[in-house]
């Protein structure tokens, strides 16, 4: 596989799970060129910018960015936020659909989140009495692509979709609703359902194997993500992709920065290590390995559960344990 990643380790237990994403990719692809480069808050100190120009200039030349996690204590009430890096990169390189998965036993749900505009996009500001607001808003186009990449998915999973709003309170839900129906006149073969973004929350924490593949706006998609998540092993093991329709793709775990674990070498890697397995699918169109990365990855958790997952095992024996099970006479037929 020949190509170029630039991996972003950004802060906290970023690094540490960059760190087991680029010892797998020198195994199972090691003509694949992966250059680090300063993200988050490690470049606010380095630079004064969570997105340096240099960084964007590489990721925007390479095939897949690789993201590991940015923010922490140490930048909070900064003149620069380390979130801000993230935010920026995914607007410039324009990934508008956001894929996080969750799969466990028999759970096998996939999130489509709208990542580019809804709440965290909108007009924000502060009026002269002191209010302060966000705006929630969308232009129906940007509703339309990610509709649209939505029953992409859906069609090549269960064929069934469901969108996700409050249509009965807010009237960006309303057109998302609309729109998403309209969308789906193209996709007669996916059955098409709309559900409120509450009702759902609850859903998916007592009944989440009943879910396929689910759209929904940005804030609604970073908070049901992590629900997601929960029900289905915990953050560390949560993986993301993130597509514009050209240009590179940004893979990254779903779970943050961890401060709480970051340094002592008990990060789960799976997040990352599933979000690597993500990139081989989408953007090097490599199903073979993504599989197997996948398959080990699941036995490796088993086989050697970190602490979040109620074992005492450490970040890189989750690794040693992927990489046993790929050195198999098996992995020079996929290469
Ligand atoms: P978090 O996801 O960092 O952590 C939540 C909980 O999950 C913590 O208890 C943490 O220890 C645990 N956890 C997370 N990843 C884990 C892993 N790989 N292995 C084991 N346990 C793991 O969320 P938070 O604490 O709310 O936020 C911390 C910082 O991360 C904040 O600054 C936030 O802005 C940032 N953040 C960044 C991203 C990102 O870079 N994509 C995502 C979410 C939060
Ligand atoms: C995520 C994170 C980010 C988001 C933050 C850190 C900007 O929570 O990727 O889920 O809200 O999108
Ligand atoms: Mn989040």
């Amino acid at each position: 596989m020949i190509g170029s990643v630039v991996a972003l380790p950004g802060d906290g237990v970023g690094p540490e799970v960059i760190d087991e994403a680029e010892r797998l990719l020198a195994v199972i692809a090691p003509e694949l060129r992966v250059e680090r480069y300063p993200f988050g808050g490690a470049a606010i100190d380095e630079v004064g910018d969570p997105l340096p120009p240099e960084s964007l200039a590489a990721a925007r030349a390479a095939d897949a960015v690789l993201l590991g996690a940015v923010g922490g204590p140490r930048w909070e009430g900064g003149a620069r936020r380390p979130e801000e890096g993230l935010i920026g990169i995914r607007s410039e390189l324009g990934v508008y659909a956001n894929l996080r998965p969750a799969r466990y036993g028999k759970v096998d749900l996939l999130i489509v989140r709208e990542l580019l505009g809804g709440l965290y996009y909108g007009e924000s500001g502060v009026r002269p009495d002191g209010t302060v607001y966000d705006t929630l808003e969308y232009h129906p186009d940007e509703v339309k692509r990610v509709a649209r990449r939505a029953f992409e998915l859906a069609r090549g999973r269960r064929g069934r979709l469901l969108s996700v709003d409050k249509a009965n309170v807010i009237s960006t839900s309303r057109m998302w609703r609309k729109v998403v129906t309209e969308v789906g006149l193209d996709y007669p073969d996916v059955e098409l359902t709309h559900a409120l973004a509450d009702s759902t929350a609850m859903r998916i924490v007592t009944h989440p194997e009943t879910f396929d593949t689910l759209v929904m706006e940005n804030t609604f998609g970073d908070i049901l993500s992590d629900v997601a998540a929960g029900v289905a092993g915990g953050l560390g093991i949560a993986a993301s992709a993130s597509l514009g329709d050209n240009g590179p793709a940004v893979y990254e775990p779903v779970h943050g920065s961890a401060p709480d674990i970051a340094g002592q070498g008990i990060a789960n890697p799976a997040a990352m290590l599933r979000s690597v397995a993500m990139m081989l699918r989408y953007s090097f169109a490599n199903t073979v390995l993504a599989d197997r990365v996948d398959e080990a990855v699941d036995a490796a958790l088993l086989a050697a559960p970190t602490p979040d997952l109620g074992g005492s095992h450490s970040t890189t024996d989750v690794t040693d344990h992927v990489l046993a099970t790929l050195r198999t006479p098996h992995l020079e037929e996929v290469l």
